[in-house]
């Protein structure tokens, strides 16, 4: 494993169509997580400790109650704002949920859909999932598409069929141009919340598959151009390695985007550097 001293040596390294054509996402989920007040001090600080950094996109996807204000708190910084989960319908008697339409009017410009929790605690189908990306893509949203398989699938050998699954019935019937305006996130179901992240390689070799089922579905270019995430106990320990790999594009991050500090430094990979003390990188 190379670790590098020195980040502009490890930016030169950074792949070349990625830097060219995929600016990183660091993508802060917080979850269910946190208060009004907890989250506007979250805000005012991590604007201060981040507005200035370059070359990547950052975002938090908070939960519905905090949107609006999260919005406000940083709308004079370049940190966007992004939901969880919404509804695919654009109004009407859908007691308890929320529309793209509504998201765009308080000031989101992402929302994830799909993520492994909907899935496996709402019960959320791919079909839920394609029809809610074409909702938010309707609704000037950039839905960022979760994929990912449980242990037992990869343990049975079954993450490509698994996968392809999901990524045809997910992102299938939209037009190249539509694709381009998604991001996915390879999310491995056994690498959420459980300290146990995938390997870098593991992660972009599975990446890899994800980007040629992308380019089966919609051609070399599109799927050059995709931004592919990686989420599943991402941490300042494993990001920078993580990030060197040449298809991982920016990173979905849940349990250390909760702390201001932590989600500073992840935001900041490209400062990390191998003598930072308790570097542990892999694992
Ligand atoms: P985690 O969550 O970083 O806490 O593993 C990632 C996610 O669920 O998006």
């Amino acid at each position: 494993m190379v670790h590098f001293k020195d980040p502009f040596e490890k930016m030169e390294k950074e792949d070349e169509s990625r830097r060219n054509l995929r600016k990183p996402l660091i993508a802060g989920n917080w979850k269910m997580n946190k208060v009004l007040t907890e989250t506007i001090e979250y805000a005012l600080d991590f604007k201060k400790r981040v507005s200035e950094v370059p070359d990547v996109e950052i975002l938090i996807c908070a939960p519905f109650p905090f949107l609006s204000p999260l919005v406000k708190t940083l709308e004079d910084s370049p940190i966007k704002v992004g939901a969880q989960d919404m509804y695919w319908e654009p109004h009407g008697a859908f007691t308890g949920a929320v529309s793209a339409q509504m998201l765009e009017s308080v000031g989101c410009s992402h929302v994830i859909i799909g993520h492994s929790e909907r899935r496996h605690k709402f019960g959320e189908s791919s079909e839920d999932v394609n029809k809610k990306t074409r909702s938010a893509l309707g609704a000037y949203l950039t839905p960022i598409v979760c994929v990912g398989e449980t242990l037992e699938e990869r343990e049975s050998m079954r993450t490509e069929e698994v996968l392809r699954e999901q990524v045809t019935m997910s992102l299938g019937g939209q037009t190249g141009e539509e694709m381009l305006k998604c991001v996915v996130a390879y999310e491995p179901v056994w690498a959420i919340g459980t300290g146990r992240t995938a390997t870098p390689h593991q992660a972009n070799e599975t990446q890899l598959y994800v980007r040629s089922l992308l380019k089966e579905m919609f051609g070399e270019d599109v799927a050059n151009r995709t931004r592919i995430l990686y989420g599943g106990s991402v941490k300042p320990d494993n990001v920078v390695d993580l990030m060197a790999e040449p298809s991982i594009d920016g990173v979905l991050v849940g349990g250390a985007s909760l702390n201001v500090e932590s989600f500073e430094k992840l935001v900041k990979y490209r400062e990390i550097t191998a003598e930072e003390p308790g570097d542990v990188r892999d694992g």
